[in-house]
């Protein structure tokens, strides 16, 4: 088989990990993807960023509009992030254009992933975004493939690595807000806008994607209540240690009779409860099925290396030609759940 040339868009601490990936793991993964999965071209906004990589084997593009229309390119991976802007406009044009798609960026799609997967969907070709929920845990395949055939009334848990490193580190080293967090943003593991992690924005992006998947609704972002931990102090968290509990922020997503209920705020998680063994950079969610029973998934949500894995499992599935519907079915078949009554809230 030809090899499937890749144009790496975005060079920053995920884009740097897909290229670390494929040198490293290239043969095993030219094994399991049935043919060599090559880098063919970069673009980025700064060329000369020291990214500690060698970028000379791959050809700079300075203008990422040209890569939608060239016939040498057969997938193009967004790392630059933003739900409007460049990344969308990328996105619309290589959907547009017939070309596939892998991202990372939840904020493009909680915001604009319906528009996008029609697109997708009118060009029979694939969007896919395993990267974009809970870094490196495969949960996007574990509800769109694993679960496909269960009912799920609830899906929850923690979706932001920034905040619980943020929480648990201030926890167990007694140290402050401001210092973890200056700590988080050197391991790579915050938004280039932080506020979208301490916000809860961020986590709210993932969980009207999780939801839209898990409950086969449309996404709506926009009425998802978000609290985030600003406001969590170090006698906040003592206390709660007090009382038997620890302070996650957790977004939960439930689909009943009242329509969809979607909120994410800080809790306090009884400490025999497994998110509250769920500590620093790690994500996990669960989520209940009617067959399947209760799914706890675990891992690391956020920095390099697991963000990377994501994405690279997302082009071994377009090597293999293996993709269905963006969400969990066609974008006309998704039901537009009214709101739960934000009396609940
Ligand atoms: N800033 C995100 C987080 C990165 O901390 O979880 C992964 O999406």
């Amino acid at each position: 088989h030809a090899p499937l040339r890749v144009a790496l868009v975005g060079l920053g601490t995920v884009g740097g990990g897909v290229i670390r990936l494929l040198q490293t793991n290239g043969n095993l993964i030219a094994r399991r993807a049935g043919r060599t999965i090559q880098v063919a071209a970069i673009s980025a906004r700064d060329r000369n960023k020291d990214r500690g990589v060698d970028l000379s084997p791959y050809e700079w593009v300075d203008d990422m509009t040209t890569l939608a229309a060239r016939e040498d390119i057969d997938v193009v991976v967004e790392l630059i992030g933003g739900a409007d802007g460049p990344a969308l406009t990328l996105a619309r044009q290589c959907l547009a254009a017939g070309k596939p798609f892998v991202t990372a960026n939840k904020a493009m799609l909680a915001h604009h992933g319906l528009d996008l997967a029609a697109l997708a969907e009118k060009t029979g070709i694939a969007l896919k975004y395993e990267a974009a929920v809970a870094g490196g845990i495969p949960v996007i395949k574990g509800l769109r493939e694993g679960a496909a055939a269960n009912e799920i009334s609830r899906v929850y848990g923690i979706l932001n690595g920034t905040c619980n490193y943020i929480l648990t580190t201030m926890e167990k080293e007694g140290r402050g807000f401001d210092d973890v967090l200056k700590e988080a943003q050197e391991l790579g593991y915050a938004e280039a806008d932080p506020g979208f992690d301490i916000d809860g924005v961020d986590a709210a992006h993932k969980l009207t994607i999780l939801a839209s998947l898990a409950f086969g609704t449309e996404l709506d972002f926009g009425n998802v209540a978000v609290t985030g931990i600003r406001d969590v102090i170090a006698a906040d968290i003592a206390e709660a240690a007090a009382l038997g509990y620890r302070i996650r922020l957790v977004g939960v997503a439930e689909n009943g009779p009242d329509g969809l209920f979607q909120r994410v705020h800080p809790m306090l998680v009884p400490t025999d409860h497994p998110l509250a063994h769920v500590d620093g950079s790690l994500n996990a969610v669960v989520a209940e099925g009617n067959f399947v029973g209760r799914l706890f998934f675990q891992g690391r949500g956020a920095g390099e290396g697991p963000t990377a894995s994501a994405v690279v499992a997302d082009l071994i599935d377009v090597a293999r030609d293996e993709y269905g519907d963006a969400f969990a079915m066609p974008v006309a078949a998704l039901s537009l759940q009214k709101p739960a009554d934000a009396g609940r809230r």
